[in-house]
């Protein structure tokens, strides 16, 4: 009996399986960053520095002086040769807006400008003191009020007086003169930064 040959079955292939790609395992590679914790911490220690360098930055800005020496609002260094002698007239500073002033009270540097309304009063040698031209306020040598519609002596400008010895005396919260021996001054510094009203008319 003859027989029937077999008809090897070919394979078939195996199904395909869902090959999607996201259906591949894909190996876990770390990408290096930060976290949400990390970025936090760093903005927030970026925000402190800057804001302590604006706050440096302002600090050295106020800490540095605003005017140069001898210009208005800044130190005039004066000898003690600049010194008016003793009860002579006043010496004129028009570049620092002041009057130096010797008298037996001591020294001053007397702002130029009238305590009443801001005119520029003149020294007036006829009569040993300050006359105002706009409506005739009058002071003495040393700054203190005589007559006239000004409401309080003329301010004055915090003076430090240095001695030959080394001594440095600088005037006091009331802007009074500073007394000392005309002879001993080696040097008077002038700070237009600082005026001083006087305490009324005296
Ligand atoms: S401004 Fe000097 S008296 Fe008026």
């Amino acid at each position: 009996m003859a027989t029937t040959p077999t008809i090897a079955k070919a394979k078939t292939p195996a199904a395909k399986t869902d090959q999607t790609p996201e259906s591949k395992s894909v190996p876990q590679v770390q990408v290096p960053g930060v976290s949400r914790r990390e970025f936090l911490y760093y903005a927030w220690g970026a925000s402190m520095a800057l804001l302590l360098a604006q706050t440096g930055g302002w600090l050295i800005w106020f800490g540095l002086p605003r005017f140069r020496e001898g210009e208005f609002g800044g130190v005039f260094s004066l000898a003690g040769s600049d010194l008016p002698i003793l009860n002579n007239p006043p010496k004129d500073y028009p570049e620092g807006k002041f009057w130096l002033s010797n008298t037996d009270d001591g020294i001053a540097a007397l702002y130029k400008v009238c305590t009443h309304l801001g005119c520029l009063f003149k020294w007036v040698g006829a009569n040993d003191r300050f006359e105002c031209p706009c409506h005739g306020s009058k002071f003495q040598k040393n700054g203190v009020y005589i007559e006239g519609p000004a409401p309080r002596s003329l301010d004055r400008f915090e003076i430090t007086v240095v001695t030959n010895s080394g001594q440095q005396l600088v005037t006091n919260a009331a802007g009074d003169p500073v007394p000392v021996d005309s002879a001993s001054v080696s040097q008077i510094r002038v700070n237009t930064g600082k005026r001083i009203k006087r305490d009324g008319k005296v």
